[in-house]
């Protein structure tokens, strides 16, 4: 990682992992999980910054896997897409950072 020219630590975390846009109970140890993910994001960003890799959490979107279900917005394929674009965009001041498949910062 340390010699690669472009490294990146991506954390697949999930919008339920989000504290402050916390509106519906429930999924208590897969959302208290995500959120311990994100800190673990952070933490791993501010000790390899010195390193140039980048690391940042992102949500994949609700995607129509097994977990996310028939009635997700987003096929597998697409978010994939949209993943790998905004992993190839990253910069090293989003290191660090909980972000939407499409690069958007998420409240932590
Ligand atoms: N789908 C969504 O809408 C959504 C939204 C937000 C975040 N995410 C995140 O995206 C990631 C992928 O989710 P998904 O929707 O693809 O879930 P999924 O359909 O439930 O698939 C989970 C995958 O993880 C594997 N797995 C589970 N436990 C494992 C273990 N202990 N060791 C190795 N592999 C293991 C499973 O393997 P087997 O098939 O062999 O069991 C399966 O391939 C997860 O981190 C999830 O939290 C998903």
């Amino acid at each position: 990682m340390r010699a690669a020219k472009k490294a990146r630590v991506v954390n697949m975390t999930s919008w339920v992992g989000s504290i402050g846009d916390k509106d519906m109970p429930g999924y208590y140890g897969y959302s208290a999980s995500k959120a311990a993910l994100n800190m673990l994001t952070r933490l791993c960003a501010l000790d390899l910054k010195r390193d140039r890799v980048i690391v940042a959490a992102i949500h994949p979107g609700w995607v129509r896997t097994d977990m996310g279900g028939p009635n997700a917005p987003l096929s597998p394929e697409k978010s994939v897409r949209k993943l790998l674009a905004t992993v190839d965009a990253l910069t090293t001041r989003q290191s660090g950072l909980f972000l939407n498949v499409d690069g958007r910062e998420l409240n932590w």
